[in-house]
C-alpha cells in the first residue's frame, strides 16, 4: 500500500509535529482537533518551525510553502478519516478518551484504512478491541520534539498483522525516522526505562536534596544527557508524564513506578510545563 494521505487526530504537541514531518515527506495530512483554537495552535507551531528552518537555510521558501499546503486543518473526525490511508491518533493519554475516539474512527473509515496510535504506553490490544480491524491496528510511537527525534517505536498488539507492520515500517522510513519493532507491554521499551529516571529526579527534588537546576546540571554534565530530567518533564508535559507513571504503576503494581506527590500537586495546580508556561521552570 502506498500511503498518500494520512489523518492526524489531535493537533497538540505531538500531533502537530507528526503532521509537519509527514508533510515534509510529501504526504498529504488531514489535521483534526476538537476546537478551532487547537487546530490553529498546531498549525501555527508548524509555521513557526518552517520559518525557523527557512531562516537557517534548511528549507527553500517554495518547499516550505509546499509543506504548509499539504496540511489541512479540520474539526470533523469523519472528514479527517474518510480520505486517509493511515490514521495516527495523538489525543490526550487517557484510555477512555482514546477508546471513544477509535470507536468513532472505526465508523467513519473505509475498511482498508490502517489505524496507528501514538500512545506513550497504553495497551494497543485494548484500543484495537474498540474496532473491527485489530489486524490493522498498531502502535506508532514518536518522540518529542517530533521534527528532531529520530526514533519511532512500532508496537504490535495481540492481533497486529505482518502487513500492517510492513506498511508502518515503510511510512516510518519515508518520514525519515528509524523504527524499532517492540512487543506490547506497559510503557513499551523507551518509556519503561526513561520515565522511572524522570520520576526519581522528581523524588530527589521533593526530598530537598538539590534545586531543579542542580539536578538537571547533574544529569547533563555528569551523564551527558542533552537536557536534565526536570527540563525534559517540562518538555513532555507534566499531565502526560503523570498519566504515563500512573499507567505503569497500575499495570505492574510495583512501587518503583509510583508517582511523586509533588508531581500530582503541580498537575492539580495547572503547572503542566512548557505548554502552560510554568512547570519545574518558568518559561513566561
Ligand atoms: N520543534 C522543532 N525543532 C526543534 C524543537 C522543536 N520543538 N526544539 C528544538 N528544535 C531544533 C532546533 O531548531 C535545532 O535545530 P538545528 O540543529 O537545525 O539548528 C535543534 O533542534 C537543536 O535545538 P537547540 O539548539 O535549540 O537545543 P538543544 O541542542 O538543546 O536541543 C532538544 C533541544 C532536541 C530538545 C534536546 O535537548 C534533546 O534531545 N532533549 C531530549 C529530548 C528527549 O529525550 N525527548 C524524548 C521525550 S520522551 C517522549 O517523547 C516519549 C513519551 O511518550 C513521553
Ligand atoms: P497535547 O495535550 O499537547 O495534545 C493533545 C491534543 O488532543 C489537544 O490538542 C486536544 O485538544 C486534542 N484532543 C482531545 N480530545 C480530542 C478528541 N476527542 N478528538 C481530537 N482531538 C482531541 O498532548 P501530546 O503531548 O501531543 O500527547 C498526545 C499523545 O501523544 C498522548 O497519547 C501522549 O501520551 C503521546 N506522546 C506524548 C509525548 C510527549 O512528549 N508529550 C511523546 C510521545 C507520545
Amino acid at each position: 500500500m502506498e500511503v498518500k494521505r494520512i489523518a492526524v487526530i489531535g493537533a497538540g504537541l505531538m500531533g502537530s509535529g507528526i503532521a509537519q514531518v509527514a508533510a515534509q515527506s510529501g504526504i498529504e495530512v488531514n489535521l483534526m482537533d476538537i476546537a478551532q483554537q487547537f487546530v490553529d495552535k498546531g498549525i501555527s507551531n508548524i509555521e513557526k518551525n518552517l520559518e525557523r528552518m527557512k531562516s537557517k537555510g534548511k528549507i527553500d521558501p517554495s518547499e516550505a510553502e509546499a509543506v504548509r499546503s499539504r496540511i489541512t486543518g479540520m474539526l470533523s473526525i469523519e472528514q479527517a478519516a474518510k480520505t486517509a490511508d493511515v490514521i495516527i491518533e495523538a489525543v490526550i493519554e487517557k484510555m477512555d478518551l482514546k477508546k471513544d475516539v477509535w470507536q468513532r474512527l472505526e465508523e467513519a473509515s473505509p475498511s482498508e484504512t490502517i489505524f496507528a496510535t501514538n500512545t506513550s504506553g497504553l495497551s494497543i490490544t485494548e484500543l484495537a478491541s474498540m474496532t473491527r480491524r485489530p489486524g490493522k491496528f498498531i502502535g506508532m510511537h514518536f518522540f518529542n520534539p517530533v521534527p528532531v527525534m529520530q526514533l519511532v517505536e512500532i508496537i504490535r498488539g495481540y492481533a497486529t498483522s505482518d502487513d500492517t507492520v510492513a506498511v508502518i515500517k515503510d511510512l516510518t522510513r519515508r518520514m525519515g525516522k528509524t523504527g524499532i519493532e517492540v512487543q506490547e507491554a506497559p510503557g513499551f521499551v523507551v518509556n519503561r526505562i526513561l520515565v522511572p529516571m524522570i520520576t526519581e529526579a522528581i523524588f530527589v527534588l521533593q526530598e530537598g536534596l538539590a534545586t531543579p537546576k542542580e539536578i538537571d546540571d547533574g544529569m547533563r554534565l555528569g551523564a551527558n544527557h542533552p537536557m536534565g530530567p526536570l527540563a525534559l518533564a517540562d518538555l513532555v508535559g507534566l499531565d502526560t508524564l503523570l498519566n504515563v507513571q500512573q499507567h505503569l504503576y497500575e499495570e505492574f503494581g510495583d512501587s518503583k513506578y509510583r508517582p511523586p506527590a509533588l508531581l500530582k500537586k503541580m498537575v492539580r495546580a495547572g503547572r503542566l510545563g512548557r505548554k502552560t508556561g510554568k512547570g519545574f521552570y518558568d518559561y513566561s
